[in-house]
């Protein structure tokens, strides 16, 4: 292994006009996933979550309800971290950019790259969406129905025209595509990574990074009438949270990031106008920005104005947070879009927690409790069977390593699914119920391979269901201590007594009869 073993991974950090959904949740679950992972396999961890609470939009939504920005910001930012205590993250940190940590991180950086010539006065005049806190192009726009400009996105444009100072962007096209050149796992999936690099190639304008007409904003130093651009302000949250401008200590041992978990909206912002920030300031670009698919609800895109938001509360509520967990990360290719439905959320329920992996273990540990006076028996000779079983068990750690490391989760999960399935397979052929008159000795083993296999795919699992997995691991007497990916290749201990087992993963039982989520 070379390098240290830390990793840094972060979310983006969220906007504060409005309440959290799955969406938000989704971004933050995958990052807690592979922090858990990390940190299992022996990594120093920092992840990093928070809200970016600047912006003209922010200033908006706060004077439509009655209130000072900041009041506003504190209260809509608290209903973020309580949704990461909610879902179980496992943040270490959890950044405001509001917070004076962070405004003198964005004004120093702002200062270095002044001092690099990067960073000049002019005018801006072109077309500028609040929603998406986005400058546009005029080729980039469509006339809506009403006759107004709208983005590529689908928000409102409008015409502004002001003083602006002008980050030279264009300068940077030939160093970013080099850049990409040489780094062919910075942006992932594939699609996205040609669809930056096509953008790049069409060519960069200078980008205009500061505001005259709301106030909301970090000040420039040195000119009290602009503030910054709020995409300049929030990018710099990755660098503060590790103690930028100091480089020494947090910073010196955890950046660059190793990952940037970002939806694919905002993958531009984060592939192309970060990396030439902190190139022409002198830092290092982060590792790898990893952009993830969008949600649908039963088939329907998902707008408050349809009406069909997903709260993470009632998802919750209705099939339990490890199932929750396990279903985003497991029904959709990591990267794709994918659909919510209440039919595929039971399957996925019923199907795999409930039958495939919930009855392995129920029905193997109540056997040891009823057959084998509830102590981990003494296997016997194992035959070529056994042996299967157990090196396909032993052989799924690297995988998941492997899957994880490309933020394939599905992939990932799909591989400790086969084992589950080869397990019922193997336990349904051997029989131990009947092993129980004819060979005893033979039931013990056969018990003992499967309990062994449960507790590998629970020591897995733990990223993706954290609660589930304990109590699984509490009714293998797995110890704490004994919990990490070091253990992995430990076994169970002959002889170990083991709590009376209780069902895990329960069914879910449509209370009105298959009505739609
Ligand atoms: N504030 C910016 C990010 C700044 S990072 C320096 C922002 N915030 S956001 O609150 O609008 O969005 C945060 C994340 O939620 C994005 O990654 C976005 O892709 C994700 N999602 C919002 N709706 C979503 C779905 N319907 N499905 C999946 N993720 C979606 O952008």
């Amino acid at each position: 292994m070379t390098g240290p073993r830390r990793y840094y991974i972060t979310t983006p950090i969220y906007y504060v006009n409005d309440s959290p959904h799955i969406g938000h949740a989704y971004t933050s679950l995958a990052c807690d996933v592979l922090a858990r992972f990390k940190r299992l396999d022996g990594f120093d961890v920092k992840f990093l979550t928070g809200t970016d609470e600047h912006g003209q939009k922010v200033e908006k939504s706060a004077e439509k309800a009655g209130v000072h920005p900041q009041a506003f910001t504190d209260e809509v930012s608290r209903r973020f971290s309580d949704l990461a205590a909610f879902m179980g993250y496992s943040n270490d940190d959890f950044i405001r950019t509001t917070e004076p940590r962070h405004i003198a991180s964005v004004q120093a950086l702002w200062t270095r790259l002044v001092e690099k010539g990067e960073i000049y006065l002019g005018k801006y005049a072109g077309w500028y969406s609040v929603r998406d806190e986005a400058f546009y192009g005029a080729d980039e726009l469509t006339t809506g129905a009403d006759g107004g400009k709208i983005a590529p996105t689908g928000a409102p444009v409008e015409w502004v025209e002001e003083p602006s100072y002008f980050f030279r962007l264009s300068a940077w096209q030939d160093r970013l595509l080099r850049f990409y050149d040489e780094h062919p796992d910075f942006i992932a999936p594939t699609s996205r990574r040609n669809e930056v690099i096509s953008f790049v190639k069409n060519g960069l304008q200078d980008l205009s990074v500061s505001r005259t007409s709301f106030k909301w904003g970090v000040p420039v130093p040195g000119d009290a009438d602009h503030i910054m651009y709020v995409w300049l302000d929030a990018l710099t949250n990755y660098i503060t949270a590790v103690g930028y401008p100091e480089t020494s200590g947090d910073y010196a041992k955890f950046w660059p990031a190793d990952l940037h978990m970002v939806g694919k909206d905002i993958v531009r912002f984060h592939a192309i106008y970060w990396p030439a920030f902190l190139m022409a300031a002198d830092l290092a670009p982060p590792r790898r920005v990893f952009a993830h698919g969008w949600w649908t609800n039963e088939g329907q895109k998902i707008s408050k104005s349809l009406g069909n938001v997903i709260s993470p509360y009632d998802l919750v509520q209705r099939y339990g947070l490890d199932p929750v967990r396990y279903f985003l990360l497991r029904e959709v290719p990591f990267g794709n879009d994918g659909d919510f439905s209440h039919r595929s959320m039971v399957n996925r329920v019923n199907g795999e927690l409930a039958n495939e992996f919930g009855n392995l273990a129920q029905r193997s540990l109540s056997m040891i409790g009823k057959n084998l006076g509830g102590q981990v028996p003494t296997p016997g000779a194992f035959t070529a069977e056994d042996d299967e079983l157990l090196a396909a068990a032993a052989a799924l750690l690297d995988k998941l390593r492997a899957s994880f490391d490309r933020q394939a989760f599905h992939e990932g999960l799909e591989a400790v699914w086969s084992v589950v399935r080869a397990a019922n397979v193997y336990i349904d052929r051997q029989a131990p119920w009947a092993l129980k008159k004819t060979d005893p000795a033979r039931m013990g083993t056969v018990l003992y391979v499967v309990a062994e296999v449960i507790r590998q795919v629970a020591l897995l699992l733990q990223p993706v269901m954290p609660g589930s997995t304990a109590r699984m691991l509490d009714q293998l007497a797995v110890a704490e201590t004994a919990r990490d990916f070091t253990a992995y290749g430990q076994h169970l201990a002959a002889g170990t007594a083991l709590p009376k087992p209780e069902g895990v993963f329960p069914r879910y039982v449509d209370a009105d009869e298959g009505g739609a989520a």
